[in-house]
């Protein structure tokens, strides 16, 4: 039986490099459908049918009408990243502004497989609310992968390579 990977991303750099990552997660095994908010679909442009066109599946970014297919396999585990500030406070407070978010909110009801990895800049990881956020989303069961090993926060213009292994191997983990 195939393992379904929801790779769900958010409006922050390394989301640019999805069609990388959804060719190395398919090497590695994963069926994988692609969600974006609606800011990173708009990042994305034309590489979103790319998209649609590498994974088999529609990306999704805005909720359906009422009444449409999901079109989707059942998911054997989800990562959102990168994840936004934006994003991160969001899924930890509850908030369903559009699908993919929406998604990881339900995942943690659920208790399904759920890996969060940040991507903000020190300036942004430095505001209360993000430490809190994370460690909503850590109790609620959902592997976050922020400090060594994971996402690292850096300073402005000093990215370091955004580390896809890691959130592959952690979606990997029973
Ligand atoms: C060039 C650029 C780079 C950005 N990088 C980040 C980032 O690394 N982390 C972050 O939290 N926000 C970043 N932002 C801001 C987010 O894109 C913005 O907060 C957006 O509203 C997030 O929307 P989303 O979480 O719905 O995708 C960046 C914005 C721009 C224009």
């Amino acid at each position: 039986m195939s393992r379904v990977l929801y790779l769900l991303g958010t409006a922050a750099p390394p989301v640019m490099e999805f069609p990388t990552v959804v060719a190395n997660a398919q090497s590695r095994g994963w069926e994988v459908c692609v969600g974006l908010t609606p800011t990173a679909a708009r990042w994305l442009g034309t590489s979103v049918e790319e998209l649609a066109e590498l994974t088999g599946y529609p990306v999704k970014s805005e909720y359906r009408l009422p009444g449409d297919s999901d079109g989707w396999p059942r998911a054997t585990a989800a990562i959102l990243a990168p994840a936004t500030l934006n994003s991160v406070n969001a899924v930890a407070l509850g908030l369903t502004p559009s699908w993919p978010i929406g998604y990881a909110v339900e995942a943690i009801g659920r208790r399904a497989r759920l890996v969060v990895m940040p991507c903000v800049k020190d300036t942004m990881a430095a505001h209360p609310q993000f430490p809190k956020s994370v460690e909503t989303l850590r109790a609620a069961g959902v592997q976050v992968l922020l400090g060594p090993g994971g996402f690292v926060p850096h300073a402005s213009g000093q990215a370091q390579p955004y580390p896809w292994g890691a959130a592959l191997c952690a979606a990997e983990e029973t």
